[in-house]
Formats: structure tokens, sequence, C-alpha cells
């Protein structure tokens, strides 16, 4: 029979730390405590549609959406763990205000802040579709010792250590890059540890999947309304319009467009000029994984990874994908200006 070598997320991390000389453990730490977490959030998602999980928790979070259980849960067992690395000395997440110091000794001195979004597409949770969680890791800029500050979270995307999602689909899979390539872990539920089935994500820098809502068509700039009549046309190549999909989970969408070719849009809207995505905890890591990945990640305009944060949840509208694509929108919406 033949015998597969399998290498789980640990594994990898460690490996990984091996070739960094002085690395001393933190980083990988605070990746294997985040592994801990999402099976957690794993098991508990699994379970959605047998126990009292769905519905809403009844509390709005900070964007004036009500929450849903699991959105409460994930971020309750994601903020426990990255607590428990003791590598991590504050978190920014989606459901809090403010952002959350871990005030003890062992997290003052930690040397990461974490920005995340516990459950990303919670409007899919009670219908059975895939949902996700994304994450994104920072050196601190205040001192060690003490409480993480404020500006230790809007440092601008280019400073990311690390970044990933966990995307709990028809199998749950943990996709991560700390600047070396983007690495993709399966979870195998027979002995519950995720490992590693797609090395070294490259996404093809051409691609057939556009994915937008385009039940905003009417408030769209102009030049997004030509460049998805362009997606429409037969294309030069292929002589096939391209496809249209859009789950309405970030992290599904881009994830499928990773490994397939294709560009996720959320644009500006005459209503939203900022469109509706998070650029700490949403836009920032799938940005960082796009580029690592050989794709893109702007604004319409500009490099995701260049925006310098003036608070901790603001939006930016989000273009994100394969090369060629992402350039193709760029240039009809400069063109159309
Ligand atoms: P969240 O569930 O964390 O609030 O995020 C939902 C986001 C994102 O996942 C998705 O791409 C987008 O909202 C969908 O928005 P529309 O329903 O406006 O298309
Ligand atoms: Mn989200
Ligand atoms: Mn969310």
């Amino acid at each position: 029979m033949k015998q597969y070598r399998i290498t789980t997320l640990n594994e990898f991390i460690i490996r990984r730390q091996a070739n960094i000389p002085y690395a001393k453990g933190e980083l990988s730490r605070l990746l294997h405590h985040i592994g801990i977490a999402a099976k957690v959030v794993n098991k508990k998602v699994n379970k959605a549609g047998l126990v009292d999980v769905l519905g809403t928790a009844g509390k709005e979070n900070v964007q004036g959406e009500i929450q849903q259980k699991l959105d409460v849960f994930a971020d309750m067992q994601f903020t426990t763990a990255l607590k428990d690395s003791g590598e991590c000395c504050g978190i920014a997440s989606e459901e809090n205000q403010e952002i959350i110091t871990f005030d003890d000794e062992l997290a003052n001195d930690g040397k990461y802040i974490v920005t995340m979004d516990p459950l990303d597409g919670s409007t899919n949770i009670d219908v059975n579709v895939s949902i996700g969680t994304i994450f994104s890791i920072y050196k601190r800029i205040s001192p060690r010792g003490h409480k993480a500050e404020l500006r230790d979270f809007l440092q601008s995307g280019n400073r990311q250590i690390a970044a990933g999602y966990v995307i709990y689909g028809s199998s749950t899979m943990l996709v991560y890059t700390t600047g070396r390539g983007v690495n993709g872990f399966t979870l195998d539920p027979a002995i519950g540890e995720f490992c590693l089935s797609h090395p070294d994500i490259i996404t093809p820098e051409q691609g057939r999947i556009y994915s937008l809502n385009e039940g905003n068509y009417t408030n769209f700039p102009e030049g997004l309304k030509q460049y998805i009549k362009y997606c429409q046309e037969k294309d030069e190549a292929t002589h096939r319009p391209k496809k249209a999909r859009y789950i309405g989970s970030l992290v599904a969408d881009f994830h499928r467009n990773l490994l397939k070719g294709g560009i996720f849009i959320y644009p500006p809207t005459a209503n939203s000029p900022n469109g509706k995505l998070r650029l700490l905890y949403e836009c920032n890591p799938i940005a960082f994984l796009a580029e690592q990945a050989n794709g893109k990640a702007s604004d319409g305009k500009n490099r995701i990874l260049d925006i310098v944060p003036q608070n901790l949840h603001q939006r930016v509208p989000f273009f994100t994908g394969s090369r060629i694509m992402v350039e193709r929108a760029e240039q009809f919406m400069k063109d159309h200006s």
C-alpha cells in the first residue's frame, strides 16, 4: 500500500521557524493557538443545525449589524486562544468597538497584536453556506512590558507579519502566509489535525470568474459598470463570457477565486463611497495573501497594503484576485473617473 507522508500545521510551522535564524518560536506559538481556536469553532459550526447556536445573540456590533450567536462564540474562542498564547498583547475585532488589551504581565510582554473578523459571512450561517475567520498579525510598535496601544493597530498592511483565514466549507481549511508564499491546510476530522494539502498556492494571473453583488448595480461607478459589461462579453482568448459567482462570504468567494482564478470586488457605491469591507481585518489580510499568491489587491486605484489606517473599523473599496483582472478593472475605473 502506498504510504502518504502527512505534514501537520504544527510541524510545518516549526519547520519554517527553524529556517529563520534567531526565531524564538513566538510567532509559531501564536499560529498554533489560532489553529486550536479554529478547530473549536469548526466543531461548533458543524453542529450549527443541531444545537442552539443559530439566530442572533440579540446584540448589535459596532457596524449596527445584529450579531449572530456564532459570531459571539467565535470572537470569544479566538480572543481566549490569543490571550492564552502569551505572545499577543492585544486584539482588534470586528465585534468590538475598541481594542482589547490583555493587561497582565505575560501578555504585556507579548510582541504581537492581532486583528480579526472572527466570523465572516455570518448571514450565511443558518443556510449551510461556507463562512470563515480572517486574521492578521503585526509586531507591536509600543514598548514591550506595557499595555498595547491604539497605534499598534493602525499600521499599514505592508507591515503584516502573518495573515490568513479559516474557511468552514465542504471541508475546513486554514490558509496562511508569513510573507514567504501561501500554504493551505485541510482539517482531517479523523485525526483532528490541519494537514498540508495546498502547498505554495499561486493564483492564475488571468481568471474567468467575477464576483460582486450585482444587486447594487445602479449605484456602481460608471467604470465598474463598464468592466462588468466587458466581463459579460466574449473575451479574446476563450471566446466565452466570464462566469458570475458570488457567495456573500468574502472568505469563500476569495478562496474559490484564489484557486481557480478570478476577481472579487466590493466597490464604492453612491451610498457607501468606501464600500463595505473593513481595512484592518478583512481587506489587509486578504490583500497580503493575494499578493503572496502572485495576485493583486487595490481599492480600485491604490495598493491596499499601502493605505495608512485612520481608525479601527474603517472601510475601503476592495478589488482583489488575479493580477490581470484587477489591472483591467482598475483601468476601467480610471478611464471613467
Ligand atoms: P461579516 O459577516 O463579517 O459582517 O462580513 C460580511 C461581508 C463579507 O463576507 C461579504 O463579502 C460581504 O459582507 C457581503 O456583502 P453584501 O451582502 O452587501 O454583498
Ligand atoms: Mn466579514
Ligand atoms: Mn464578521
